[in-house]
């Protein structure tokens, strides 16, 4: 899977996709992650990204003309499945999203700043818009960051054990069931006794069980 994030701030990226999992996807040559300075594409001797809104208002709108350049230096390489848009006006990221997400070639992702894009840029280019929660960031990297992370770590072969993301919390619209290593008591508390013995099918059945409990109490909408 190739992607390209669209930034004026890079190195706000540049961290949480170069180490662990991302890393790892990187270098086994199944993800490529590339971040374009939206900066060098501004306008004027200030190459200026963003200007006042019409109507007034405090805040300003990242403008047309520098994102259209790049985007359409970018299309000019490669078709894209998705041009993604962050913004806390999108669809509500969530696991079913990520799933579909992961199984496409090409994604694009924009991140605004200020008070957002200019609405013609999203009526000309942008197919999907995802928000990562009910709350503002100062700016859409940090939403990338979390939904390139969530995608990566589904593409096959990108995690050892290959049901390991079969098994996360929400796959199947369940929280995961409580985990547990060594040492087998820990301060007196001891792991639960069914994980300590060999029966496969007892521990399946335990581990469901717990899984809807905790659903239940915690998540309950998501049993709805
Ligand atoms: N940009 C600012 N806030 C955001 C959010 N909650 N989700 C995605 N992009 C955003």
């Amino acid at each position: 899977m190739r992607i390209d994030i669209i930034s004026t701030v890079p190195e706000l990226l540049a961290s949480p996709l170069s180490h662990s999992i991302m890393q790892r996807a990187q270098d086994k040559g199944l993800l490529s992650v590339e971040v374009h300075d939206l900066r060098p594409y501004g306008l004027g001797k200030h190459n200026s990204v963003d200007d006042y809104q019409f109507g007034g208002g405090a805040g300003m709108v990242m403008r047309c003309e520098p994102l259209a350049a790049l985007i359409d230096e970018l299309l000019a390489e490669r078709a894209y499945d998705e041009i993604v848009y962050l913004t806390p006006d999108g669809e509500r990221y969530a696991q079913r999203r990520a799933n579909r997400l992961s199984l496409l070639d090409n994604l694009l992702f924009i991140c605004g700043h200020y008070k957002g894009i200019d609405e013609r840029i999203r009526e000309e280019y942008v197919t999907l818009e995802l928000s990562i929660g009910d709350y503002v960031l100062s700016g859409g990297e940090l939403a990338a960051a979390v939904i390139v992370d969530s995608i990566g770590r589904l593409l096959p072969g990108v995690i050892g054990d290959e049901t390991s993301a079969l098994t996360d919390t929400f796959q199947d619209d369940l929280l995961a069931p409580p985990v547990y290593t060594r040492p087998a008591e820990w301060r007196g508390r001891e792991v639960p006794e069914v994980l300590r013995g060999g029966d496969a099918g007892a521990i399946e059945r335990w581990r469901e069980a717990q899984a809807e409990a905790r659903t239940a109490t915690r998540r309950p909408d998501l049993l709805e």
